[in-house]
């Protein structure tokens, strides 16, 4: 097994998984400098970088061009990327799908889904890829399903939530995300599986926890709620144009 991915697998019950998404050169270098172990290209990207209302306009090429970007800081951290809306429909458009992103410098894919995703993670792992799964809220599904809302909040819901770590494991996923889903839960499903759960808005006990970095670092839209901290840096970068450009129109040189 690849060094990143029994790294991180042993990981659970010894320290606890901080993981950031990254999108281009320059933050995946500050990201990789700080030790951030699991680095993520997510389709997220399609919000916070390219503008969209969500994530399901995001192609292979968008996920390609970000994951060559990121790769090319060749960070410590695991590298993973996102497989984007309707890249899995099958076995077989996975496995090429997954290797498109390994060939862009991804060392490990993420999908989102459980149970019904199970053969395309089989067939991602038999051809070698490492998987990370996505169960919960899954962004992809945030249309369809009318907004992004919590998971696990009937009794149905957390059986087929169990079930979907149960089935990412045998499928032999490394990690499971866990996105939106009641903290109960996730902590109930973290001691279920052997592999590292990550949570996003899913409570304190799960095995590590992932954020998108534009959130944390105040430089989203709108920061979501289960951001409990996040720094003011696109506050800082707005006063730090607006000094230059006085600078500039006072005609003072404000660099090199
Ligand atoms: O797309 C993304 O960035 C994600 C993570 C935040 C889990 O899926």
């Amino acid at each position: 097994m690849n060094d990143k991915i029994a790294n991180i697998k042993a990981m659970k019950g010894r320290e606890r998984i901080a993981s950031l998404t990254a999108y281009d050169y320059s933050m995946a270098r500050i990201l990789d400098g700080a030790g951030i172990p699991l680095l993520l290209v997510g389709d997220s990207l399609g919000m916070v970088v390219l503008g969209y209302p969500d994530t399901t306009r995001v192609t292979m090429a968008d996920m390609e061009h970000h994951v060559r970007a990121v790769a090319r800081a060749k960070p410590r951290a695991l590298l993973g990327a996102d497989l984007p809306h309707q890249s899995c429909l099958t076995p077989a458009s996975a496995v090429t799908n997954a290797r498109r992103l390994i060939a862009a410098g991804a060392e490990a894919v993420k999908g989102e889904g459980g149970r019904k995703m199970a053969p395309q993670v089989r067939a991602i792992v038999d051809a070698g890829i490492p998987f990370l799964g996505h169960i919960g809220m899954l962004p992809q599904n945030a249309v369809t399903e009318g907004g992004y809302h919590v998971k696990g909040k009937s009794a149905a819901e957390r059986a087929a939530l169990l079930d979907d770590a149960a089935a990412l494991v045998e499928a032999g996923a490394f990690g499971i995300v866990l996105e939106l889903v009641v903290p109960d839960l996730a902590a109930e499903i973290t001691r279920s599986v052997p592999i590292p759960t990550i949570g996003i808005g899913a409570g304190p006990d799960c095995d590590g926890e992932i954020l998108v970095t534009l959130d944390l670092f105040g430089m989203s839209d709108f920061i979501p709620r289960h951001v409990k901290k996040h720094w003011a840096f696109g506050e800082q970068m707005r006063a730090a144009a607006v000094e230059w450009m006085k600078g500039v129109r006072e005609g003072k040189k404000a660099s090199g």
